[in-house]
């Protein structure tokens, strides 16, 4: 389909905030130019003239944001889910990150993730690479054609790590920059974003540099926060001289609204002003943070607080793609920390696990994530014939079960990018 201008009629559901959805039976959603132009109930004569597509019974939903995913992990996803963080990064990721030195390697490993990529409920996402540049630059060749919209980072690495997934300090931040001279203005969708891996990972000296180019060329940057126990205590002896791991970022100004940091599991009080302050998103990654033990992230108290907030598969901490999943783990994780860590935090409701992975982690793109009136229009059409049940539901009851049950009948039919249709083919 050429055009970015169409209705679409159908059973509509989106958050207008994160304890409320609006849903319309049988409503039309307007999009002129790639745009909502919002969901009406009745369809005005302006409209007439537009594309009219109807989706029957069908579900037209947001589509969703995954803020946080490693692309090269995808190849060795539900292997090695017995070690935490530190021992998993260095026997399973590292080596696989490595082999990225190859094309031919990364061509076949991109491929398939692209393709799946293509095909989840995901329209947007925020990707890590690895420190590759000609595999990064792949990587984005081959993310632009699938018709999402996508941040992708080429990693920095210049200390702690294997001898072959490393850089010298300068020679990291020249090949940021060579990349970004490669990359400037090569794509419509595709956009790089600063990746220093985490703060292990990059010197100080590193960051330095890194934040410079940020300022520079008004880059956003994603990395990993407070993730992990012995990760943390590690970053205090790196830097002793920070007050918190969160520092250990904002001191060379790495945190603001454009930054998302993975995880913040064990944000202290001090880390959490900082976030919120600075309007830093944080990726909640709930099933990666249960596979690899690191823990449970305060959500509930991040959202009162009024704080960014999206969700993350971070592949392959997490073991697939869905976002679906994401959302009822998220769900689940918020319940058992309320039951056996803090009574005074409430679980997540399946509403709140919905906003954030659309609205929450869609507004990092900009006005993303729900049908209000001028947002860029990001939609999903779901067939849940599948999904077999006897009871009359309501629109909310049908997309909350499709939440939990997409894997069992789910169908996405069509997907739209900013109005422009993805081929799920
Ligand atoms: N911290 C640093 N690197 C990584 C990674 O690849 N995955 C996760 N989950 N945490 C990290
Ligand atoms: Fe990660």
């Amino acid at each position: 389909m050429e055009t970015k201008s169409f209705v679409l009629k159908g059973n509509i559901c989106y958050s207008v905030s994160p304890k409320e959805v609006s849903c319309t039976e049988g409503g039309y959603l307007v999009c002129v130019d790639g745009a909502s132009r919002g969901v009406f109930a009745e369809l005005s004569d302006e409209y007439s003239d537009l594309l009219f597509i109807d989706c029957g019974d069908k579900l037209i939903v947001p589509g969703m944001s995954d803020i946080h995913v490693h692309a090269p992990q995808y190849a060795f996803r539900g292997l090695g889910m017995d070690l935490e963080l530190l021992g998993w990064l260095n026997t399973h990721t590292f080596p696989e990150e490595a082999k990225y030195k190859d094309l031919a390697y990364a061509e076949r490993a991109y491929g398939i993730f692209a393709d799946d990529l293509r095909r989840s409920p995901t329209t947007r996402a925020v990707v890590f690479g690895t420190l590759h540049v000609p595999a990064t630059e792949l990587l984005m060749d081959k993310l632009e054609a699938t018709g999402l919209i996508t941040y992708v980072g080429k990693v920095n690495m210049d200390r702690n790590s294997p001898d072959d997934l490393v850089e010298g300090t300068d020679a990291s931040a020249e090949a940021t920059r060579r990349w970004l001279g490669d990359v400037a203005g090569r794509y419509e969708r595709t956009f790089p974003v600063l990746t220093p891996r985490f703060t292990p990972s990059v010197s100080d000296r590193l960051m330095e540099q890194l934040a410079d180019i940020a300022r520079e060329d008004g880059l956003p940057v994603q990395s990993h926060l407070s993730e992990n126990l012995s990760e943390i205590d590690w970053v205090k002896e790196l830097c002793p001289w920070s007050t918190c791991y969160g520092d250990a970022y904002d001191h060379f100004g790495l945190l603001g609204p454009k930054t998302v940091m993975a995880h913040c599991v064990y944000s202290t009080d001090e880390e959490v002003d900082l976030l919120r302050r600075t309007g830093t998103y944080v990726a909640h990654c709930p099933q990666s943070n249960a596979q690899l033990a690191s823990g449970i992230a305060p959500i509930r108290r991040y959202l009162g607080l009024g704080m960014n907030v999206g969700l993350g598969t971070d592949v392959a901490g997490g073991a697939d793609l869905s976002m679906w999943r994401c959302m009822a783990d998220a769900v689940a994780v918020s319940k058992l920390r309320w039951r056996l860590v803090d009574q005074s935090l409430a679980p997540l409701s399946t509403q709140e696990a919905f906003y954030l992975a659309t609205a929450g982690g869609g507004s990092f793109f900009g006005r993303v994530g729900s049908f209000a009136e001028g947002n860029d229009l990001d939609a999903l059409v779901l067939d849940d014939s599948g999904i077999r049940t006897p009871r009359d539901l309501t629109v909310w009851e049908r997309v909350e079960r499709y939440v939990y049950l997409a894997e069992e009948g789910g169908r996405i039919d069509r997907k739209f990018v900013a109005g422009r249709e993805v081929d799920l083919g």
